[in-house]
């Protein structure tokens, strides 16, 4: 990749939090337009990883590039769908009006653009409306809506400034298996389509696996990265988990991950599913 700008580097890096160190020597580049997911097991620092990558966290060591310059610089660049969404029920915002405040300086509706620049933004939110199929139900409180239609929702006020890199947490988190499977194509297909490079935390990688060109695995305070077939394969999680783990591929062509150590292994934590 001689003279192409990496859409993420990470150099040497080292997180700690509150002392502990989270993951350290972590390197990675990805390509720009790549579609990546981030795998592991719970509380092994995957959120900590998309979140050194959007800037929010200062490092302990070592670097984290986003189109060539220093994370948190490129704030434009980067659409970013945080971890456990869930919206109340009796929340009256309307899905649109979640979509808006993806735009510029739009925090909940208190700033009022006006004239060319509202029209704009206005066109631009009905266009990432569009482009997620969110259109029946953009009108309704997102509270009312289902989870996978909050999912496109959320995708789509993360898609409103044009983003070039999507930093996804866990989209398919508590969606039914066609649903996970229809965000996946969706956002496939605009990673496609608009060249976006796309960095999905997964905790299944089959629902994305088609559209997979890169994996990163986090474990046990470091991290691998490479083609999924590379990486994800017996020697190489047995190597990175220090304990023998067998990937298994079914005759439907799922893949499956057999032995894989919890993170509470390592910092004695609970990390059960429900109660992340
Ligand atoms: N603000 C914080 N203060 C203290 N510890 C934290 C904080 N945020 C995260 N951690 C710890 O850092 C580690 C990594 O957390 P992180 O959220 O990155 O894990 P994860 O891989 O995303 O887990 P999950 O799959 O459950 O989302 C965990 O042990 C977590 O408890
Ligand atoms: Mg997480």
């Amino acid at each position: 990749m001689t003279g192409v700008v990496p859409a993420v580097r990470v150099v040497d890096a080292e997180v700690r939090v509150g002392g502990r160190v989270i993951w350290s020597h972590v390197d990675l580049a990805i390509e720009p337009g790549r579609f990546v997911a981030v795998l592991g097991p719970n509380g092994v620092g995957k959120s900590t990883l998309i979140k050194a990558v959007l800037g929010v966290l200062p490092l302990a060591a070592g670097r984290v590039e986003v189109f060539g310059r220093p994370a948190g610089e490129g704030g434009r660049d980067i659409g970013y769908l945080p971890q456990r969404r869930s919206f109340d029920p009796s929340l009256r915002v309307r899905g649109i009006d979640v979509v808006r405040m993806g735009s510029d300086g739009d925090r909940w509706g208190l700033s009022l653009p006006w004239g060319p620049r509202r029209r704009r933004r206005e066109a631009r939110v009905a266009e990432v409306v569009d482009l997620v199929g969110a259109g029946d139900y953009a009108d309704r409180p997102i509270g009312e809506v289902s989870g996978g239609e909050q999912q496109r929702l959320l995708i789509a006020q993360a898609l409103v400034r044009r983003p070039r890199l999507l930093l996804l947490d866990e989209p398919l988190d508590s969606l039914d298996l066609p649903n996970q499977a229809s965000v996946a194509g969706l956002i496939a297909d605009i990673s496609q389509e608009f060249g976006i490079t796309v960095l999905i935390v997964a905790h299944d990688v089959n629902p994305i696996a088609s559209a997979l060109d890169g994996v990163v695995y986090v474990a046990r305070g470091g991290a691998v990265s490479g083609p999924p077939d590379e990486v994800i394969t017996s020697e190489t999680l047995s190597a990175l988990y220090g304990t023998p783990i067998e990937v298994l591929r079914t005759r439907d062509g799922r893949l499956v991950v057999v032995g894989q150590p919890d993170a509470a292994h390592h910092h004695g934590g609970a990390h059960g599913q429900g109660a992340r």
